[in-house]
């Protein structure tokens, strides 16, 4: 009988604990849902996000429109970019490379 107060109170006693954690796996889940994606993010902030971790950004104007579609092709393994990432960061420094 003891034991099994004691039992039941140990098991009262994290409780207490308890309702925090379900709020905050909600909150995980919804930050994992597509939250992420849909706040779009532009080419020129996705590229000054991932495109200058190894080397300093080039100038989109530095390379031609058919030059920075083979760059992005090596570039985008190398950042470990999603394709719709690498899209619009490809339509940013096509858009302003002016060639
Ligand atoms: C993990 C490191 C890394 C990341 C991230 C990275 N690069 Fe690079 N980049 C390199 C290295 C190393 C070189 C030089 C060697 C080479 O050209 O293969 C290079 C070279 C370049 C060059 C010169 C290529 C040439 O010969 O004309 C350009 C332009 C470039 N990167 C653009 C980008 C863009 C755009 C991104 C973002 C999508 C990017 N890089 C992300 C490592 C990286």
């Amino acid at each position: 009988m003891l034991a099994l107060l004691a039992s039941a109170q140990e098991v009262e006693k994290p409780s207490p604990t308890q309702p925090p954690a379900p709020p905050r796996s909600e909150l995980a889940s919804s930050q994992t849902k597509p939250k992420a994606d849909s706040k779009k993010l532009s080419g020129a902030e996705l590229y000054s996000m991932h495109c200058n971790r190894c080397h300093p950004e080039r100038y989109p104007t530095e390379r031609t429109a058919a030059q920075w579609k083979t760059i992005l092709l090596h570039m985008r393994v190398r950042a470990n970019l999603p394709a719709g990432q690498s899209r619009t960061i490809l339509k940013y420094l096509q858009d302003n490379s002016g060639r």
